[in-house]
């Protein structure tokens, strides 16, 4: 840097050094409202124009140009010494930010995706786009990646998206993932598939906002806790319909590490068949409390009911061995299936058709996951314990399980509107739940 005339002072908090450490080409800063997003934006800026690609272009994005200028533009001013560039317009290509370097000048194009096809000519090293996910579409975003193309030989060409988290079904899910799963390695704050990384950020974990600011945010009237829980704890929004709304990754998802060697007063497995759709199997723990536990899961397509070294058959048995699984309750469309493995699992578990209420299934597991949240609620507010009914919990061994809860929506009619019915995908876990839901009381 040519003779600064003042030094920047910035000590990321840990969600922003988890950005700025991240080794992936490709990341995700989700995060809520006020955790420092911008921020680490114009700080990733400013080093990847200095530091990493000295003397090359990069390309400082938001959905509008109001936002880019009230938000990316705003902290740039605040945090960076004027001295360091200067700010002005091209004739062709619009704003811009030239920063003096050793090597001459990096610079910095301004964009907004309103109109993607002002990019077209720019070849930069490196991506920052504030607010992306606000973004519904995901051409003017793919438009975008492609202008980034060159920069210092040899240096990581990076991109880092910018903003809260959407539903499951928008474009910043279906590229980045939207949890860990075979595909995505980490946890609730975080996960990469190797290319791409997420990094979770919640408003309460930026230690600089003033006080009360969340709790502002969290207690202003018409607050609503789908908006709390996408915009404030960063979490996926539940997509419209959903039938499990109360479901939580935070409060419903515990780690497989901290059930292993738990006594349980009943284990019993759920078992819905499918063969060109997944077939799954789940294995569920009742402790001494009522809690309900989803322990293990089977999920599978193509897989015959037989016991052939790939049939279901041969799965179940050492599934119900390893688990002692005392009884199986089965998807009662499939008599001959649920004789086969009453043969096949003789003298170690009893199989027996399931209860197929639909309606009350859903109901009942209903029930428990809205007490187990707000059982979570009143302990992290008051530390007091509640009691008097089952909670119901998800290993993180179980991503298919998890996935489904937040896929799980009910069906439209044709006017628009949802009736009590599920829509029949998303359902196959939800089903081996259901199955041993309604088996419950005998179990407990
Ligand atoms: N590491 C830091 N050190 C000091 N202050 C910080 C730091 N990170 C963020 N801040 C301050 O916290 C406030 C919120 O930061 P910022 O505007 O970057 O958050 P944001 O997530 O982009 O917010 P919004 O959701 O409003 O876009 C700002 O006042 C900012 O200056
Ligand atoms: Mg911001």
């Amino acid at each position: 840097m040519s003779a600064p005339t003042s030094i920047v002072r910035y000590t990321p908090h840990a969600r922003q050094i988890a950005v700025h450490e991240a080794s992936e080409p490709h990341v995700w800063a989700m995060m809520g409202y006020g955790t420092g997003k911008t921020t680490l934006g114009v700080m990733e800026a400013l080093s990847l124009a200095c530091v990493t690609h000295p003397g090359f272009e990069g390309i400082v994005a938001a959905p509008t140009f109001p936002l880019l200028f009230q938000s990316f533009v705003t902290e740039w001013t605040r945090w960076v010494p004027s001295a360091w560039y200067r700010q002005s317009t091209h004739p062709m290509y619009g704003p811009h930010i030239d920063v003096h370097v050793d090597q001459g000048v990096s610079r910095i194009w301004l964009r907004s995706t309103v109109d993607a096809r002002s990019v077209e000519g720019i070849n930069a090293a490196w991506l920052v786009y504030d607010e992306a996910s606000r973004e519904t579409r995901e051409d003017p975003v793919r438009v975008l990646r492609a202008r980034v193309r060159r920069g210092y030989p040899g240096r990581q060409r990076r991109h880092l998206y910018i903003g809260p988290p959407m539903t499951r079904t928008h474009w910043t899910a279906a590229q980045f993932g939207a949890g860990p799963d075979d595909a995505h390695q980490g946890d609730a704050m975080g996960w990469t598939d190797g290319r791409r990384r997420v990094v979770r950020g919640r408003t309460r974990d930026n230690p600089f906002l003033p006080p009360g600011f969340e709790h502002d945010l969290r207690t202003q009237p018409g607050t609503s806790k789908a908006w709390v829980k996408q915009f404030l704890d960063a979490q996926m929004g539940a997509i419209e319909g959903a039938i499990y709304e109360a479901f939580d990754r935070d409060v419903h998802v515990v780690p497989a590490a901290s059930l292993k060697g738990r006594a349980w007063r009943a284990v019993i497995a759920g078992v819905d068949w499918g063969w060109a759709k997944l077939g799954v199997m789940l294995v569920i723990g009742v402790d001494g409390r009522g809690d309900l536990y989803v322990l293990h899961e089977e999920a599978h397509a193509k897989k015959n009911v037989d016991d052939t070294p790939n049939g279901w058959l041969r799965i179940m048995h050492r599934v119900c061995l390893a688990w002692r699984v005392q009884r199986v309750y089965c998807d009662p469309s499939r008599p001959g299936d649920i004789e086969a493995a009453g043969a096949k699992l003789s003298g170690v578990s009893l199989v027996y058709p399931a209860d197929n209420e639909v309606a009350e299934g859903i109901r009942r597991l209903s029930a428990r996951i809205e007490w187990t949240a707000e059982r979570a609620r009143v302990k992290g507010t008051t530390g007091a314990a509640l009691v008097g009914r089952g909670g119901f919990f998800v290993s993180d061994a179980c991503p298919v399980t998890i996935g489904e809860f937040e896929g799980y929506v009910r069906k439209r009619e044709r006017d628009g509107s949802f009736s009590e019915q599920p829509e029949k995908r998303n359902d196959h876990a939800m089903d081996a739940l259901r199955y041993a839901e309604m088996e419950t009381d005998n179990a407990a």
